[in-house]
Formats: C-alpha cells, sequence, structure tokens
C-alpha cells in the first residue's frame, strides 16, 4: 500500500493547482492520473480565463463585482452568491500568479495582459494566451509541481493509473484503488484526504468537445462513496464545434469578430439576439444555430451552418486563432483564412457535480472535489466561456489548501 497525506484524482487544471497548495502547505502529495499529466483534458481548453484585470482602455472600469453580476446573471440566478464572490474576488490575484508561474499570456503593444471578449461581459474580460490558453497554463502548473519537487516537497505522480473505486471506511474516505494501466496491477493509494479533479463527463454525449477520457468516472466513484451530487441536469452545449469531431472551434473566434452564416448567406444572429448577436450567451447561440438548421437553413441542407473569420485577415488568425485553424487544416483540410468553418453545437461542459461546500468538503469527511466534477455552484444553470479556466485555478488552490489543513487531523 502507498500512503500520502492529500491523494489527488485528476491531473488537469484543478488537480495541478490543488496539488502544489497541498505541497506548498507542506503535505505529502500524490497524484493520480489515467494519462500523462500533460495530456489532461484542460488543455484543450482554448479561449481564455476571465478576471476583471480593468488593465485595458476598453475595459477600465470593470471590477470583481461586475464579473460576479454577470456570473450570477449568466447562470440564469441559479449559482450560489456566495461561491461567485470567492471566484471573482480572487480572479486577479491567481491571473498575476499564473503570470509570474510563466503563462505566456497575449500582451497588448504596451505589454499588458490583453483581454478579448465572450459572451456575458459585452467587452474584453478574458485573458487569454492565443487559442491555447489551457495547454500553457496546465504546462506551467506541472512545471510548478515539478519545482516544487525540486525543493524537495514530496509530490508522486502516478501517471496513467485508472482510479477504479474510493475506500471508504467507518464512514471516512481513505484513499483509493487503481489500476496500473502499464501492468494491470491493482495499486492501492491510501490518502488521508482524497481529492476529486477529474474534469468533466462529456463523453457519455454522442457529440462532445470533451477528450475521450473524460467520462465521468470522477462524478460517479465519490457518489458511490456516498458524496451527494448536484445540478446534474445542467448540461452546457457549446455553439461551435467542428462537424464530424465535435473539436472546440473556440468563443474567441466570435470574440474576435467572427460571424455565423447560415445556408443562405445570412449572417442568422441578429433574428435571435440583436444587440449582443454572436456572443450571446451559449445556450442562446446554440438554440439559434439548432433552429436554423431544423428549419432547413443550415449549409446545403446539411446539420451545420457556418463560423466564418476570413474577414479578420491571416495576420490576426495566425497570431489569435493558429490552433484553430491548425485543427481545421488536419481534421477537415480546410483553411480558415480562405473558407467559413462548418460547425454546429456540441455537449461542452457539465454545471453539476460532486455537490460541495466552498471549501470543497463533500458530504463524505475526507473526500474532496475542485474543478469541473465538482459542483460549488458557480455556474447555476449557463457558466460563462472563460470560467471554467478560473473556476480550476481558484478553487484548485482553495480545496487544495483544505485539504492539506485536514490531513494532519485524519489517521489512517
Ligand atoms: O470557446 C472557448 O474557448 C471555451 C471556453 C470555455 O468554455 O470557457
Amino acid at each position: 500500500m502507498r500512503v500520502h497525506d492529500v491523494v489527488i484524482v485528476g491531473a488537469g487544471l484543478a488537480g495541478l493547482r490543488a496539488a502544489v497548495a497541498a505541497a506548498e502547505a507542506g503535505v505529502d502529495v500524490a497524484v493520480v492520473s489515467k494519462v500523462y499529466p500533460v495530456r489532461s483534458h484542460s488543455g484543450a481548453a482554448q479561449g481564455g480565463i476571465n478576471a476583471a484585470l480593468a488593465s485595458i482602455p476598453e475595459n477600465a472600469d470593470d471590477t470583481w463585482e461586475k464579473h460576479a453580476y454577470d456570473t450570477v446573471k449568466g447562470s440564469d440566478f441559479l449559482a450560489d452568491q456566495d461561491a461567485v464572490e470567492i471566484l471573482c474576488r480572487e480572479a486577479p490575484l491567481r491571473i498575476v500568479e499564473l503570470e509570474r508561474w510563466g503563462v505566456p499570456f497575449s500582451r497588448t503593444p504596451e505589454g499588458r495582459i490583453d483581454q478579448r471578449p465572450f459572451g456575458g461581459a459585452g467587452f474584453p474580460r478574458t485573458c487569454y494566451a492565443a487559442d491555447r490558453t489551457g495547454m500553457y497554463i496546465m504546462h506551467a502548473l506541472y512545471q510548478r509541481c515539478l519545482r516544487a519537487r525540486g525543493e524537495g516537497r514530496p509530490i508522486t505522480f502516478y501517471d496513467e493509473h485508472f482510479v477504479t473505486a474510493c475506500v471508504v471506511d467507518d464512514g471516512r474516505c481513505r484513499g483509493v484503488i487503481a489500476l496500473d494501466l502499464r501492468s494491470g496491477a491493482p495499486v492501492a493509494i491510501a490518502g488521508r484526504a482524497v481529492l476529486f479533479a477529474t474534469g468533466g463527463l462529456g463523453r457519455t454525449f454522442g457529440r462532445t468537445t470533451n477528450a475521450l477520457i473524460s467520462t465521468g468516472l470522477g462524478v460517479i466513484l465519490p457518489y458511490r462513496a456516498g458524496a451527494l451530487l448536484k445540478d446534474m441536469e445542467f448540461i452546457q452545449f457549446h455553439p461551435t464545434t467542428l462537424i464530424g469531431s465535435n473539436i472546440l472551434m473556440t468563443e474567441g473566434a466570435r470574440g474576435e469578430g467572427g460571424y455565423l452564416v447560415n445556408g443562405k448567406g445570412e449572417r442568422f444572429m441578429g433574428r435571435y439576439a440583436p444587440k449582443a448577436m454572436e456572443l450571446a450567451p451559449r445556450d442562446i447561440v446554440s438554440r439559434s444555430i439548432m433552429t436554423e438548421i431544423s428549419e432547413g437553413r443550415g449549409v446545403g441542407g446539411q446539420p451545420y451552418v457556418h463560423l466564418d473569420i476570413r474577414h479578420l485577415g491571416r495576420r490576426r488568425i495566425m497570431e489569435r486563432l493558429p490552433g484553430i485553424r491548425e485543427i481545421c487544416l488536419d481534421f477537415l483540410g480546410i483553411e480558415p483564412i480562405a473558407e467559413p468553418i462548418p460547425i454546429q453545437p456540441g455537449q461542452h461542459y457539465a454545471m453539476g457535480g460532486v455537490d460541495t461546500d466552498t471549501w470543497g468538503q463533500t458530504a463524505v469527511p475526507g473526500l474532496l472535489a475542485a474543478g469541473e466534477c465538482a459542483c460549488v455552484s458557480v455556474h447555476g444553470a449557463n457558466r460563462l466561456g472563460g470560467n471554467s479556466l478560473l473556476e480550476c485555478v481558484v478553487f484548485g488552490a482553495r480545496v487544495g489548501e483544505r485539504a492539506a489543513a485536514l490531513a494532519p487531523e485524519m489517521s489512517f
């Protein structure tokens, strides 16, 4: 049996940020992941991370309170406002921290962190690193873990270990059982505190932006161990996913000025959201696209419409949207600088998950959760784009700290 103070299941943004926090608190940390950590699905997050930085002229009067209001409104007023306050108040601090840890955020000509508009605010509030924001943050956090290890703080990575069960004894979670995927051998990993940060469940849907690894096991295993689930009915569909593979075509494309166009060549969002147009909330844009398709205005009668970014020009596309261009070329042989991109809505995010308090604690002592598999309820019925990466770093840090604080109180 392997024994650690804090066992973290999942090595995406929430898991890695929790690992950094727990290691810095001086406890012995294990990170268990069914993939190599930097292959986690957080790496597919493209468009950005929200924070009221008020650092450029277009958002000079932005505040965390406005960010919180937009988040609560976007949630259809179903988010828990105490949790939203933590999310939005801590956001600028976490962005500056990530920048210092090496995340290459895109810059203004003056050298400030640039921000792009996403749905929700109506002005730029989303920090970004081209259209590979999640990947850059994930690499910076992994490097931070390696640095902690180099400084003598114990973080053990169990790469390619597939967790199959939580171990609950006497009402408390005391570890997990995993399969070492290389040998098939079962491995018992005991933890004084166990933290699930496994991400989403998109692969339970036919069309999803989520990677093959996002199966929802990190919701099911805590549930089987006695944790409660919350808001499971709230599923988000992203309006723009590439036909065929349903890979994300970032909201940043519309934030940069991209249009949605139907089979008749009409910029149809004027019919549904004349003011916000393509940057209306995701649920509205997704439903609008599906209405166009089901009323026969898909392109060539097919179940898709076009995302058109050609007018942004080669330079802007290469600088701000290089990742989606590459995906279009690799997966469909389409060059978005010259051709419109065929897209359709697909499942993108689960607002619900393992019910936690604002410290990530579940109904089972010793069992915590953070990130998409958790539901601290900052998104209510609908998440704003750019708030998911933020949730991972804000609550990853907070829940990692709490797990570290709980560990010494828990005996085996
Ligand atoms: O469209 C996107 O880049 C997705 C962002 C998000 O879901 O937060």
